[in-house]
């Protein structure tokens, strides 16, 4: 078996661990991408989807695995050609992707978000109009950010980069106004930048009693996608993760990565 957390001798597999025999799980995921799928200074893969990886794949399951590094657009076409198994990858569920792709119950909810810098003077979603915002390419934040630019009447510049790191770069140096993301991970890079804040305001999530406390754009869930003929190893997949819920390894490993 793999060691779990270590090295793998093939390129670009990282991570992994679980049962000793059988084929190995592969997992395709667009890394960096924190607090979900990123590497500690000692360069070991981490974050609540490798965690809960672990707790699917290897502990409930008893099965080898590892993540296999992948861009995110062009990530669906890449599991359908079965360079991975299943994509794991802070993925948000949605209709266009169930087209292409089975995906599991889900497993997190997340809200798209606005970053900008504190002393610009947007302060507000109307102030976007006629301004540059920064996406991941092939993300439900580009998808946001799209919708946005419908509703301006074309006044907004989507800039999309291939990695969330490019949309962030961007924003630090001014090459963009703002940056629509997944909050988590917006919250994330905003605590260890000064000067990085949410656009606030009434979003779509504002009646939510868990709804973060600024702009929202769209409500979302995450979700494991699979191959559509794979059914059989989803089923096995969903029980995995309702039963790391029912005994609170789910939980633990939530409040690791989001409760303080
Ligand atoms: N949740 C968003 C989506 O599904 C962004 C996911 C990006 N994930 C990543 N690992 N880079 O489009």
């Amino acid at each position: 078996a793999v060691g779990a957390g270590g090295l793998t001798a093939a390129a670009g597999c990282i991570g992994g661990g679980g049962g000793d025999d059988g084929e190995t799980i592969t997992i395709g995921s667009d890394i960096p991408y924190a607090p979900f799928e990123y590497r500690n200074e000692a360069g070991d893969l981490i974050g609540f989807d490798v965690e809960i990886a672990e707790a699917v794949f290897g502990e409930q399951l008893d099965l080898n695995y590892e993540f296999q590094e992948t861009s995110f657009d062009g990530i669906i076409a890449s599991l359908n050609n079965a360079n991975f198994r299943v994509i794991m990858s802070a993925m948000t569920i949605n209709e266009s992707r169930a087209e292409r792709v089975d995906f599991s119950d889900p497993y997190f909810t997340a809200y798209q978000t606005v970053l900008v810098l504190e002393d610009s003077d947007i302060t507000s979603r109307e102030d976007l109009r006629g301004e540059s915002v920064g996406v991941q390419r092939g993300t439900t934040g580009e998808a946001a950010a799209e919708d946005l630019q419908e509703e301006f009447d074309g006044e907004l510049q989507i800039e999309s980069y291939d990695q969330i790191n490019g949309a962030f770069d961007a924003l630090l140096n001014n090459q963009v106004s703002a940056v629509i993301n997944d909050n988590t991970v917006s919250a994330s890079f905003a605590a260890e930048n000064d000067g990085v804040v949410f656009l606030e305001g009434d979003g779509v999530a504002a009646d939510r009693d868990d709804a973060p406390p600024y702009l929202t754009l769209t409500i979302e869930e995450y979700g494991i996608a699979f191959r559509q003929d794979d059914d059989d190893f989803r089923g096995e997949v969903n029980d995995a993760l309702q039963a790391i819920r029912d005994d609170g390894t789910y939980e633990e490993i939530y409040s690791e990565y989001f409760d303080g």
